[in-house]
């Protein structure tokens, strides 16, 4: 009957992510809905289409329910949305309070900053029980369930008691930290995160290092043993694996041609014509080592000092998060380390920092990555960092350096970059100095061997390899309960 049931519809997949890639926002006289094209949203859409299945995105409504219902008809979308509202109270608590102040905080190496209280880890739980019903009730057999990140560490054990037989996977989009870490937790909040995400048939992260670290709490909290990654549990079994995303390659690469990125970039190129251009671009975070980055580029001026007046350093920030205490204070520590840097080595000729805290849309991202001789990415602790990948892709014309912190996950991957500590500011101007004064052929080479790599392991291989091997771990178990 199951089977069966299964095999008469088009089946869908489920994706769950914190974020919808939808924002509905009332202004003064109007409604500005905004659809983000990010990389995971079309990567998923193209495997669902590629797979003939439906796709349906759960996520948390940045709207209210009303303003929902007189627009769900007006975004342009070949997948269903299906929102779900979070009281507002309950939203901080979750969000800012216990995933963003606990979780992403001690994943990324920064006990210190950990904020925990109860209500917190009551919020996370009430809100992956609702996101669960919500699955849980759209639900069908035969359909997969792909949950994002550390909002949703509960989400898989709920949905499993419901649907015993869901095809389920999980993805962390951040680092997975080592046991002595991760036992700064509670233990009855350690216990509810593993055998939450334990509930999944497949669980991926970027690097085998987060996928080892992972296991290795598995085996010491619960004492599951596993063979090659792979536990054996009564109801299923779950793979523990590698799946380092990408990005859109192409999407990327081709925009260098692009009109309005050509007249930006001759802009840009022409705005800074007698000096090299150092370019940097992260969302406002703790874990970008920007502070560091400006520090190391200080030393970098100072150790050589024939650079100065000819080099100019561009950097953007997006803001991100700023409701939480610990990002306003970074914030404040950025911009006074630019005032110091711009107030003790420029003059009135020359900035040597240029900030922008300020999003900025596509083709002036591209048009900045394709002006720039250096990227400077040096995160203190970082689960993939797409922006790597991204300068890579878009440089078409085979030009610039990439100086990037081995704390990346890209840093495994890029392999031809220009590797950094991100606390070593010696290092940091020796490299920076290095790449820009690298020689045409060898810029070639490095970019030429990292954009292979990349075209070959793009954001779609990323999203099929996974979901893919969610659907053999499953189909493997339910042909061993048939037989
Ligand atoms: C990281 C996380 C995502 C998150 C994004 C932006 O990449 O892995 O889950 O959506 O940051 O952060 P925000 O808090 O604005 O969603």
């Amino acid at each position: 009957f199951y089977y069966h049931q299964a095999k008469s519809r088009k089946m869908k997949i489920i994706t769950v992510s914190y974020r919808l890639p939808l924002s509905i926002k009332r202004q003064k006289d109007n409604v500005k809905i905004t659809q983000s094209a990010g990389g995971l949203a079309t990567a998923v859409l193209s495997y669902s289409e590629k797979s003939q299945k439906n796709l349906t995105w759960v996520g948390v409504a940045d709207f209210d329910q009303q303003l929902w219902e007189e627009n769900k008809n007006n975004y342009d979308s070949n997948f269903d949305i299906d929102p779900v509202y979070l009281e507002r109270r309950l939203n901080r608590n979750f969000y800012n309070v216990f995933s963003n102040s606990v979780l992403w905080s001690l994943f990324h190496y920064f006990p210190s900053f950990i904020e925990y209280t109860h209500d917190g880890f009551e919020a996370y739980k009430a809100a992956n029980e609702i996101v669960a019903d919500k699955v849980n009730s759209i639900y069908e057999p035969g359909d997969i369930v792909w949950i994002h990140d550390y909002h949703f560490m509960g989400l898989a054990k709920i949905i499993r008691e419901k649907h015993p037989q869901a095809k389920i996977g999980f993805f962390l989009h951040i680092p997975f930290p080592n046991f002595e870490i991760f036992r700064v937790l509670p233990n009855k909040v350690r216990r509810y995160l593993m055998e939450g995400v334990m509930g999944s048939n497949l669980i991926g992260f970027h690097t085998w290092e987060n996928a080892i670290h992972f296991t290795e709490c598995i085996e010491k909290m619960l004492g599951f043993p596993h063979k090659n990654f792979l536990f054996s549990q009564d109801t299923h079994r779950t793979k523990v694996g590698s799946f380092p995303i990408s990005i859109d390659f192409d999407k990327f690469h081709n925009a260098y041609d692009n009109p309005n990125v050509v007249k930006l970039r001759n802009e840009i190129k022409d705005l800074y014509k007698d000096k090299k251009i150092i370019f940097s671009v992260d969302r406002l975070d703790y874990t970008k080592g920007i502070t560091n980055r400006l520090n190391a580029y200080e030393t970098f001026l100072n150790t050589y000092p024939e650079w100065r007046e000819k080099v100019v350093f561009l950097l953007v920030i997006v803001p991100s998060r700023e409701e939480i205490t610990k990002y306003g204070e970074r914030k404040k520590m950025i911009e006074l380390t630019i005032a110091r840097i711009n107030g003790k080595l420029g003059n009135y000729k020359w900035t040597p920092v240029v900030y922008q805290y300020q999003s900025v849309d596509f083709d002036r991202l591209i048009a900045l990555y394709t002006s720039a001789d250096a990227a400077l990415i040096s995160p203190v602790r970082d689960g993939m960092n797409l922006v790597a990948k991204e300068y890579v892709a878009s440089r078409k014309d085979l030009r610039g350096a990439l100086v990037l912190s081995v704390m990346a996950g890209a840093a495994k991957e890029l392999q031809e970059s220009l590797t950094i500590n991100p606390h070593d500011f010696e290092q940091i101007a020796l490299k920076l100095n290095y790449g820009l004064t690298m020689s045409e052929e060898e810029q070639a080479r490095r970019l030429e061997h990292m954009q292979r790599y990349l075209k070959k392991h793009d954001v779609f291989r990323w999203a099929s390899d996974f979901l893919n091997e969610t659907e053999e771990i499953h189909n493997k178990d339910t042909k061993a309960v048939a037989l």
